[in-house]
């Protein structure tokens, strides 16, 4: 089986400018705080509810910390050098064999345009690839969020399908990529 289960627990990750530390429970201030904004959730999944609840974060929580449990998906806090508040979420989990769909993310507008995702998500690949050798991921954003989709185009990921998703925002195209073990480690040589 090449997408093991259960994972292993979440390793700490770091980048030039990152720390990328396991999602804990003193971040749900954090997150209530930053993740309510529309330009933030406006092109994720529609099952998030909206208008985002005072315990939103609190019963997402419960349910990352249900997953985990099971070794079904990590989950990181993307922070900055020297400053342990979250600014961000990066999640990662294996191929199911059939949603081609493994990894989701988003950041505090005000570090928008700064390359921080494509960092965040270039040091999580190089976990997938290197450490777990899974031999692809599957990754997806609706056509119209332009800026997920550059994240991917920056990690060399390849357009592979357009499939109809539900978002937040309601039914759009969502655009589907691959990004493949070998070629990502060639261009990282
Ligand atoms: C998607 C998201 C995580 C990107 O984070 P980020 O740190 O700003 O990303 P980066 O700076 O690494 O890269 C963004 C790229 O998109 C480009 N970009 C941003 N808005 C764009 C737009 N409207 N049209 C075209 N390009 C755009 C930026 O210029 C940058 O490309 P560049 O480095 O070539 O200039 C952030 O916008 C976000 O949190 N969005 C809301 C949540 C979300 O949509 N998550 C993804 C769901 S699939």
């Amino acid at each position: 089986m090449i997408f093991r289960k259960p994972l292993p627990p979440t390793p700490v990750l770091e980048t030039a400018r990152l720390i990328l530390r396991p999602y804990a429970e003193r971040d749900l201030d954090a997150v209530q705080r930053i993740f309510p904004q529309w330009e933030v959730v406006r092109w994720l999944h529609a099952g998030i509810p909206w208008p985002y609840p005072d315990d939103g974060a609190a019963t997402n929580w419960a349910q990352c910390v249900e997953q985990r449990a099971k070794g079904e998906k990590f989950f990181w806090a993307i922070t900055l050098k020297g400053d342990d508040a979250l600014r961000g979420r990066i999640d990662l989990w294996p191929f199911d064999g059939e949603k081609r769909d493994m990894r989701g993310f988003w950041l505090d507008p005000a570090l928008h345009g700064q390359g921080v995702m494509t960092e965040a998500a270039e040091a999580v690949t190089e976990y997938a690839f290197r450490v777990l050798e899974w031999p692809f991921l599957y990754l997806t954003n609706a056509l119209a969020n332009r800026a997920s989709g550059r994240v991917k185009e920056k990690q060399g990921a390849i357009p592979v399908d357009v499939e109809r998703r539900d978002y937040l925002s309601g039914p759009a195209d969502g655009q589907i990529w691959r990004l493949d073990r070998d070629a990502w480690l060639a261009r990282r040589g």
